[in-house]
């Protein structure tokens, strides 16, 4: 009998792939090309699982055309750009990737978080640029992070990650999220939980890390940035849409808040050209969880969810919308 076929829409780790040559034909994209969704519904025609990445989009036109797809697992933990309740509703099961990454994605919002305060970036630059000729009283005189008070958006594994770094500098913690957490969690965390406004109007540093749903798209517009302290920095590890990209923009400009840290965009992998000039934002290109050891960690759940999967067994990250 035919073994099933496995189509990997781009390049993942090769130990994801060498695992999965074992028991399937795998038809492997082994490039960085983005495929568009004709090029994915050609090559999954006969496929019963694809591994893919947060770049394609699987819509519902897309998923009615993957009639012989019995599995669909995303290298990602996010899945905003995947039709769950489509693909759920075509008999294919949806996975991804969590846990493995929120201590990682952590460390990269709080990377980002010091770097926006310390002015790293621009301190980089003065050095490496031959601008430092002395010591001075201000030299790139940034803000203190140790004392001050961290908001956090979206408390779920990656928020509660990053509240345990701000405890470690000895923040106060605020959250907002669309759930209270169990008292035993915000006690051993420290955390608070607050209105929207309250969280906005009281920190100093806003870290979101909730997912891109209906509810949450600009969940940053205008309104939210006047309402934050004008020495307030935010960061957002999140999904770019969360933020309305031309009020931030405009906020930065204006500073009606200090700066900001952004490892997601709007339009990526396009960036608002005003953020490129801007001296008061740190940009990374979508790297929150790109640690060598997390990312290979990633390629193998997948690999992991599609085998289970097509071997009868049950997903061991399935996903579900309500
Ligand atoms: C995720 O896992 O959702 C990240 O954004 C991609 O690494």
């Amino acid at each position: 009998m035919a073994q099933p076929r496995v189509f990997i829409t781009r390049r993942i780790f090769p130990e994801a792939v060498a695992f999965l040559r074992q028991s399937f034909d795998v038809d492997y994209e082994d490039s960085d090309d983005v495929l568009g969704a004709e090029q994915i519904a050609a090559r999954a025609a006969g496929a019963q699982g694809i591994i893919c990445h947060i770049s394609h989009r699987f819509d519902a036109s897309l998923i009615e055309k993957l009639t012989t797809v019995k599995v669909i697992a995303n290298v990602a933990v996010g899945y905003d750009a995947i039709d769950v309740k489509a693909a759920n509703k075509a008999g294919i099961v949806v996975t991804n990737t969590p846990d493995v990454l929120s201590e990682t994605s952590a460390d990269l919002a709080f990377a980002l978080l010091l770097a926006a305060a310390r002015r790293i970036v621009e301190a980089h630059h003065f050095v490496h640029s031959g601008a430092w000729k002395n010591w001075t009283v201000d030299l790139l005189a940034g803000q203190d992070i140790h004392g001050r008070t961290l908001g956090i958006v979206g408390a779920g594994r990656i928020g509660q990650a990053v509240a345990r770094r701000g405890r470690g500098f000895n923040m106060q913690v605020l959250y907002h999220n669309s759930r209270r957490l169990p008292e035993a969690i915000e006690r051993e965390l420290g955390l608070t939980l607050v209105s929207k406004e309250e969280l906005l109007r009281e920190s100093d540093f806003v870290s979101l890390n909730m997912p891109l749903r209906p509810e949450t798209r600009h969940f940053m517009g205008a309104a939210e940035f006047a309402l934050m302290k004008p020495n307030a920095i935010l960061v957002n590890t999140a999904r770019g849409p969360v933020v309305d990209e031309n009020a931030m923009v405009e906020a930065l400009e204006k500073r009606i808040i200090a700066g900001a840290g952004l490892d997601v965009f709007e339009n990526e992998p396009k960036v608002h050209p005003k953020l490129l000039q801007l001296d008061n934002v740190v940009l990374a290109p979508h790297i929150a969880s790109s640690s060598v050891a997390t990312r290979r960690r990633m390629s193998m759940m997948a690999a992991e969810n599609v085998a289970a999967v097509l071997r009868g067994l049950p997903p061991l990250n399935p996903v579900t919308v309500s």
